[in-house]
């Protein structure tokens, strides 16, 4: 059991099993969690159902991201006695409270999420996605309200489908459990709210671009440098990148437009040095864009030689299992919670008539 279990305020987040984690979601999201792991009850949530709504003809593809993702995780630094490892298609509360939360939004409302819009956008999902595919955004609020958390750490692109988890939560607390509309956000739970109006966490880095110097990093787009990178990966992919339009030789370069130099914000540890590099660039001095790449391929290396570390305790034969244990554990503790919120939810529903207890029978 961790030794945080039900004293402490709670945290959940998660990821979607449809890449191994990049630097993207490390300084979005990753830094956090472990930051926050000993002071909250926190709760890792491995979103493999949303996997499916984009790819589910690849489910063996799946269910390999689902373990590197946990492999990703541990090796970052993730604890599995201080926080909880939980695997959503075995948590059958979170399906049946996305059922209900789906009935207390508007068609529309859901359609017209930015982060969807975007999504469709950067994987070309066109007009052929799934029905499931934006239906993921109420499950998400599900995910969420389950664990009845405080605070959710997540990227900057998340922030649209934590807006509507908080409307889902007001709006079943105004509806099924007669809380006042005029309550404040914070007030919700001692009004006699079933959920708490949780807020989301953005991390030091809510957008990282990707190597390519436009895009957002991720995977589907080419342009993400992984935790789980080779050194000789990593200089590969930051030596390849193009330094913008900063390297006009008639003028000074300019480090605000230069994607390398956003990377030298992010990594370098030493801020003199990195002041220093940013002086000599835009006086045009002398100072290649290779010297400045050097120095982000060395900070990067620096961040992930401890994480390649770690990772390689699970790489060997018997890994797998030590982490579908991880899961398996995990999820149980998942389920003694999340199974309580369904309860008290249908309770306020007035559909109370459990409790419940299932199993399958032979055939
Ligand atoms: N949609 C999130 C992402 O793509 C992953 C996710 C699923 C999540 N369920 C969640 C994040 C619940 C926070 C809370 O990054």
């Amino acid at each position: 059991m961790p030794e945080n279990h039900g004293t402490k305020p709670r945290i959940l987040t998660g990821d979607t099993p449809t890449s191994r984690l990049h630097l993207g979601h490390y300084v979005g999201s990753i830094e956090n969690r472990l930051r926050l792991q000993d002071q909250y009850d926190c709760y890792f949530l491995l979103a493999n159902m949303h996997a499916f709504t984009t790819k589910a003809e690849s489910p063996e593809e799946i269910r390999t991201s689902t373990i590197e993702i946990v492999k990703d995780w541990l090796a970052c630094g993730i604890d599995p006695d201080k926080a909880t490892i939980a695997l959503q298609t075995e948590i059958p509360a979170i399906a049946e409270l996305t059922w209900f939360f789906a009935m207390l939004l508007p068609f529309n409302r859901v359609l017209r999420n930015p982060t969807l819009k975007t999504e469709i956008d950067a994987k070309g999902l066109g007009d052929t996605y799934s029905f499931g595919f934006p239906m993921y955004a109420v499950g998400q609020c599900a995910d969420i309200l389950a664990f009845l958390p405080e605070l959710i750490p997540v990227g900057e692109d998340q922030v649209a489908h934590i807006e509507m988890c908080r409307e889902v939560a007001r709006r079943f607390n105004q509806v099924f459990c007669a809380v006042d509309p005029q309550t404040e956000d914070d007030d919700y739970p001692a009004r006699g709210g079933l959920f708490p109006i949780p807020k989301a966490l953005v991390g030091r880095i809510g957008r990282l671009v990707g190597t390519d110097g436009n895009n957002k990093m991720s995977k589907s787009l080419g342009n993400a440098i992984f935790l789980s990178d080779s050194p000789k990966e990593v200089k590969k992919k930051i030596g390849a990148m193009y330094p913008g339009q900063s390297r006009n030789p008639d003028e000074p370069g300019n480090v605000e437009i230069n994607p390398v130099f956003q990377y030298a914000d992010v990594f370098l540890t030493d801020r003199a040095l990195l002041e220093d590099l940013k002086d000599r660039y835009r006086r045009g001095d002398n100072l290649g864009d290779g010297h400045v790449k050097a120095h982000v391929i060395e900070a990067i290396n620096a961040l992930l030689e401890p994480i390649r570390a770690r990772r390689a305790m699970y790489e060997g034969p018997g890994g797998d299992d030590l982490v579908i244990d991880i899961i398996r554990a995990g999820t149980a503790r998942a389920n003694d919670l999340t199974e309580r919120t369904l309860h008290e939810a249908k309770r306020a529903m007035r559909l109370d008539f459990g409790p419940r207890s299932l199993r399958w029978a032979p055939r």
